[in-house]
């Protein structure tokens, strides 16, 4: 088999000199240019990325392994999002990351790719970019913080936040006690140690069959991290010689099993929009509705925050992903012949798979939650449809009528839900506007709205709340999210008003504003859009972003181009 490298280093006129000279500044020897499969090490490590800042010294374990068998390591840099650092919302940049990937995959001598990835945004633009290229390509996710210890009580990374700020605004947390968690909640390498966005990422990754078994939810530090590394960098070298690229393991059937998964571990509401996207770059249909038909009904077995009390370093010790997937195989649920990155089937893997601890996983007859996959509703708000995570929500307000309190974007809410003149209730239903793709734009993780202050100090916790924003993986509530059209593409959402009644029905998967058609076409002709970005990224992406149903992602980078550049660059 031809190497794609070779095209580059594989010839003896002035551009093979130009290829392999340059590179012989590093100090490589002439003999890792004829023949070795070259591995590309895709790395989002960045000091501005705290959740991947161990990701330089993880990546040598990945070169030890690829040296080992046979091949040449080469790591280069991509576009890290740090979803705790970067304004106005890392999911702006998630397309721009997936193209910066795509690009310096396909323009660059690789043969195969280890994508490195940890928080959020960087699992979904890396797995998206190298798709567009479909090499052989095995993800690497770099692990969950350690749990974080406060005062002796347990804190998961945003969740316990979250919990804390509303403590903080009812007045019975001190703003000494809630400023020294600070240090002991996120205290050791890796991303959020609750079952958030990045360890849902983390755990779609390893059931997609895309990496190594265990890849989820070995923690950071623990020196089985780097052996996975070592393994994984092994691992790579094979299926560029076995040609085993992207769009061999990412079938229906795996995004299926992906779909399954996230159910029956809580998954966040954003693996959602990112599967969405990952599927319409390798060309496997995959819908909204896929993800309500296939995994509502599903339970969840994960006792693991936000949806439960404990986190990924216990679940690790419980046995993680591979117990879950023999759990659902074993209840008929898993497609078990879907093929993953070691070359062998998906049941192959975690058929021998063993618990350790049941509190932490739950058996399918026995489970944490029943009916807990994300459900998908519909009616004249959402007629492209809006997600519900019910397994993070509160049971009592899954049927609920409420009189709505609307608010324009999400300074209006900032400013108004602490005003103790508000006219709010528990009953009524929090709406935001314009925190969808194009809105604020990037669709920003504010749909788990604040509660008001007033409320909170009663000891109300929860109230239902619609938007077209996404909430992080970390929070929890009645939230219905990525109400899809977005208000700011003119969707009906734009025409609710404070005042109108909303009737949310989860079983029977409506969402009704309870006004006249008549009275919406009056509304409709008063409406004018906001206004949008008129130069850069944020122009580029607003004129080209699709909506939440469709992924998000941008209108020309669905699909594939393949990994071919014929010509020469001298
Ligand atoms: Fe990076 Fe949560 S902030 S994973």
């Amino acid at each position: 088999m031809k190497l794609r490298s070779q095209e580059w280093y594989g010839k003896n006129d002035k551009d093979g000199f130009c290829h392999r000279s340059w590179m012989k500044n590093q100090g490589y020897p002439h003999d890792v240019f004829t023949g070795r499969p070259v591995i590309g090490i895709c790395n989002t490590f960045s000091e501005l990325n705290p959740c991947n800042g161990h990701f330089r010294e993880l990546a040598e374990w990945v070169k030890r392994g690829v040296w080992e068998a046979g091949g040449f390591p080469l790591e280069f840099p991509v576009m890290s999002l740090g979803e705790s650092q970067l304004r106005p919302t890392a999911m702006l940049f998630r397309n721009l990351a997936s193209m910066d990937v795509e690009e310096s995959i396909r323009g660059n001598p690789i043969d195969g790719v280890v994508l490195m990835m940890g928080c959020d945004k960087t699992t979904p633009s890396l797995l998206m970019g190298a798709a567009s290229c479909d090499l052989p390509t095995i993800g690497l996710s770099g692990g969950p913080m350690l749990k974080g210890i406060h005062h002796g009580h347990e804190l998961g990374s945003g969740t316990s936040l979250l919990k804390m700020a509303d403590e903080l605004a009812a007045g019975r947390l001190p703003l000494c006690e809630f400023l020294d968690a600070e240090s002991a909640m996120n205290r050791s390498k890796g991303h959020c140690m609750t079952m958030g966005t990045a360890s849902s990422m983390a755990s779609m990754v390893e059931a997609l069959g895309i990496s190594l078994p265990e890849n989820a939810a070995i923690p950071a530090v623990d020196a089985r991290r780097n052996t996975l590394a070592q393994m994984t960098g092994r691992r790579i070298v094979d299926m560029v010689r076995e040609d085993l690229r992207m769009s061999k393991i990412l079938t229906r059937a795996a995004f299926e099993n992906a779909i399954f998964n996230n159910a029956a571990i809580g998954g966040s509401s954003n693996a959602v929009i990112h599967l969405l996207a990952l599927a319409r770059r390798v060309g496997v249909p995959l819908s909204l509705d896929d993800w309500d038909r296939l995994g509502s009904s599903l339970p969840c077995l994960v006792n693991l925050l936000p949806s439960g009390e404990h986190l990924m370093e216990d679940f690790y010790y419980a046995g993680g992903v591979p117990v879950v997937l023999r759990e659902l195989a074993e209840a008929g649920v898993l497609n078990r012949n879907a093929l993953t990155a070691n070359g062998r089937t998906v049941w192959e893997n975690v058929a021998k798979a063993e618990c350790w601890n049941r509190d932490v996983i739950r058996p399918f007859s026995h489970p944490f939650k029943a009916h807990a996959g994300i459900a998908v509703l519909r009616g004249n708000i959402a007629p492209n449809g809006c997600v519900i995570k019910p397994s993070a929500a509160s049971e009592h307000l899954l049927q609920h009528r409420g009189r709505a309190v609307v608010f324009e974007n999400v300074e209006q809410l900032h400013a108004q839900v602490v005003d103790e003149n508000l006219e709010i209730d528990e009953r009524c239903v929090m709406v935001l506007k314009n925190c969808g793709p194009r809105g604020y734009p990037g669709m920003a993780e504010v749909g788990n709205m604040p509660l008001p202050p007033k409320l909170l100090r009663r000891g109300i916790n929860d109230m239902v709340r619609i938007s077209d924003a996404r909430m992080s993986g970390t929070a929890y509530g009645t939230v219905l999210l990525h109400v899809s059209p977005e208000a700011a593409a003119g969707g009906p959402l734009a025409l609710v008003q404070t005042g109108d009644m909303i009737n949310l029905d989860v079983p029977a998967r409506k969402v009704c504003l309870e006004v006249e058609d008549r009275v919406l076409e009056q509304r409709r002709a008063m409406w004018t859009p906001p206004a949008m970005p008129a130069r850069g990224w944020t122009k580029l992406y607003v004129d080209h972003v699709l909506q939440a149903h469709e992924g998000a992602d941008l209108d020309f980078l669905v699909g594939s181009s393949g990994s071919a550049v014929p010509r020469e660059s001298h």
